[in-house]
């Protein structure tokens, strides 16, 4: 049996687009990914994959399910090899493991071993290499900073490593990036004469290096390939070193380089991350939102920088929660945050993270950019610019509201409601969505599903005994439980199995139609406040049926009371069309 928190963490670290691109290629469309079904054939797509819920739908022909279920669907797996699959993609270890599993994990620390010897070898190397000490002194570097990232480096010889490994032939030296087998069976190390930024999990173990050439030379920095214990665009550099002093300021900067975050600690600032040498990707905006509540990216001030930002712009809006925030920080032209930082210090740094643009203003300016706001049909395009990324704010329903009130000011038009607004995605609105009779009960329960930590909100459920309100009650319980159900999909896979599986994620499909501005906080108060009136007045039904001589004194005082209460209630549904 594998333990449901393992199942969680995992699809946690796994992106189900990710699996299933793999398989089907995918295009993005709005905030989902569209293609034609592999579950049955179809010329349109309407096989669609939510991000954000990490959950797939078919629009065609009802299948869907998490990235579990896909492999297990499509690929033929069965649970277990389908966990499996996903947890070595990631590299996590399945926990129960079989002999297999004991062997895959020996040799994941086969290649942690490596790593860390060859470390240690390139750190001593250092120490007495004067032309790599010369150019990093050269650059400003002190030993404390070199010393605290472990900066090391690799001779200029073909073979540095061979001295080192008892058997350079080893494959594991070449399964952990190490050493490149030439042509004609040829080995030889991949980095030879540069400076090595080793870079570590969050654990802090070394699973791959970044190399930079000392002064010029092609390419300026080479890096491991992808290997079973590295995915760049998954880790961060600097993220273990300053993982501390980016949780106590809560706030991170995202960098582009390696001697970028090592020179900003040096001056102080010693809450940054670089990428390695991508733009920013969704996987690493949602773990850093996870430890800070607010993430600035740093950019040059050129053309592409500008360009930059705009991708991270992208890729941070279905990350972003609201009450959490992003900024963006352009350097002068020319400059890094390196050399800014040496030329201008940690304090001048820390003043312009503390003026970066806002997000929000990062993301109208730029769209006011593209049109012109003095004539109407310029306002108006501004509006229709904008609506596709808003609906990106699928985290931040308050924030896309606010945004969308601006642009109403801005251009005089008036904030249109959401569903009203432009065609739905394609197909999105075909029909083999379940549909199930409205009941407060329902949109509780998609509320919860939507967002679990809602449930928290809710005590006592009553007896009612509508299915709905059946399965919410399972839900809490299975919450009760296992406190760290977080997402819709957290909650489908802590069902699989159990005789509600099917019905929550109907419900769960049915989310995926939902638009940006859906506040299931909202929706869940409103149907609170049925449900509440509703108990009422059965408990009302109940009294009025009793012969008046046997009500007591106070069942005739709640009668009374409650026949004045029992007008409509204003508001109620306001938020929420099918309530
Ligand atoms: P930059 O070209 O901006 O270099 O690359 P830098 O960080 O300012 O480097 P220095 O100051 O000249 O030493 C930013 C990042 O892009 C990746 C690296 O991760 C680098 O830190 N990169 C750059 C590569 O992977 N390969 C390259 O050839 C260049
Ligand atoms: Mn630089």
């Amino acid at each position: 049996m594998i333990p449901q928190d393992f199942i969680q963490t995992l699809l946690d670290r796994t992106d189900i687009v990710d699996v299933i691109e793999r398989y089907v290629p995918l295009r993005k469309a709005g905030a989902n990914y569209l293609a034609r079904c592999p579950f049955h054939s179809e010329k349109t797509p309407s096989f669609t994959v939510s991000p954000t819920k990490q959950f797939y739908h078919c629009f065609g022909c009802g299948a869907h399910g998490t990235a579990i279920t896909f492999l297990m669907e499509h690929a033929g797996m069965g649970f277990v090899d389908a966990v499996k699959e996903l947890a070595s993609r990631v590299g996590m270890q399945v926990p129960d493991a079989s002999d297999a599993q004991v062997e895959a994990e020996h040799h994941r620390d086969g290649l942690y071993e490596v790593l860390a010897r060859a470390e240690q070898y390139y750190r001593e190397t250092l120490k007495t290499s004067p032309a790599a000490i010369d150019y990093l002194k050269g650059r400003g570097l002190s030993g404390q900073s070199a010393a605290r990232f472990g900066l090391g480096y690799a001779p200029d010889a073909w073979q540095p490593l061979a001295g080192v490994f008892a058997d350079y032939r080893d494959a594991l030296l070449e399964e952990a990036g190490l050493v490149i087998n030439g042509e004609g069976g040829k080995r030889y190390d991949r980095f030879r004469g540069r400076v090595m930024f080793p870079i570590r999990n969050e654990q802090g173990r070394v699973i791959a290096f970044g190399g930079r050439v000392l002064g010029s030379g092609e390419p300026k920095y080479l890096n491991s390939p992808e290997t079973p214990l590295f995915s760049k665009g998954r880790e961060l550099y600097g993220l273990h070193e300053n993982r501390r002093a980016i949780q106590q300021a809560g706030e991170v900067l995202v960098v582009e380089g390696y001697m970028d975050v090592v020179m900003l600690s040096q001056h102080g600032v010693d809450n940054a991350v670089a990428t390695l040498g991508t733009a920013v990707t969704a996987d690493q905006v949602r773990r850093l939102f996870r430890i800070a509540d607010n993430v600035v990216f740093a950019f040059d001030g050129d053309a592409a920088g500008r360009k930059a930002a705009w991708r991270a712009l992208e890729n941070a809006l279905p990350q972003l929660p609201d009450g959490k925030r992003a900024g963006f920080l352009f350097l002068p032209e020319g400059e890094d945050p390196d050399s800014h930082a040496r030329a201008h210090g940690g304090e001048a740094f820390r003043q312009l993270v503390a003026q970066a643009t806002p997000l929000s203003d990062f993301l109208i300016d730029s769209l006011t950019r593209k049109t012109e706001l003095a004539s109407q049909e310029g306002r108006v395009k501004l509006v229709k610019l904008a609506e596709p990324y808003l609906r990106q704010l699928v985290q931040a329903p308050l924030l896309a509201g606010a945004l969308r009130r601006r642009l109403a000011e801005l251009t005089g038009l008036p904030p249109e409601r959401r569903e009203f607004q432009g065609k739905p995605g394609p197909r999105l609105h075909s029909a083999r969505v379940p549909q199930v009779r409205p009941s407060p009960w329902r949109t509780a329960l998609l509320a919860v599903l939507q967002n679990p930590k809602l449930a928290r909100q809710l005590t006592d459920l009553g007896t009612d005994p509508a299915p709905e309100a059946q399965l919410l009650r399972a839900v809490l319980d299975a919450m009760d439980r296992a406190p760290d159900l977080n997402s819709t999909r957290d909650v489908i896979e802590a069902f699989r199995g159990r005789p509600q599986q099917a019905a929550l994620e109907q419900y769960a499909a049915h989310l995926i139609t939902r638009g940006a501005d859906y506040d299931a906080e909202a929706d869940l108060h409103c149907a609170l406040q049925k449900i509440e009136q509703q108990s009422r007045r059965r408990e009302l039904q109940r009294l009025s049926r009793k012969p008046l001589a046997e009500l007591t004194a106070d069942e005739q005082r709640r009668l009374r009371e409650a026949a004045q209460d029992m007008k409509p209630m204003p508001g109620a549904g306001v938020n929420n069309p099918d309530a």
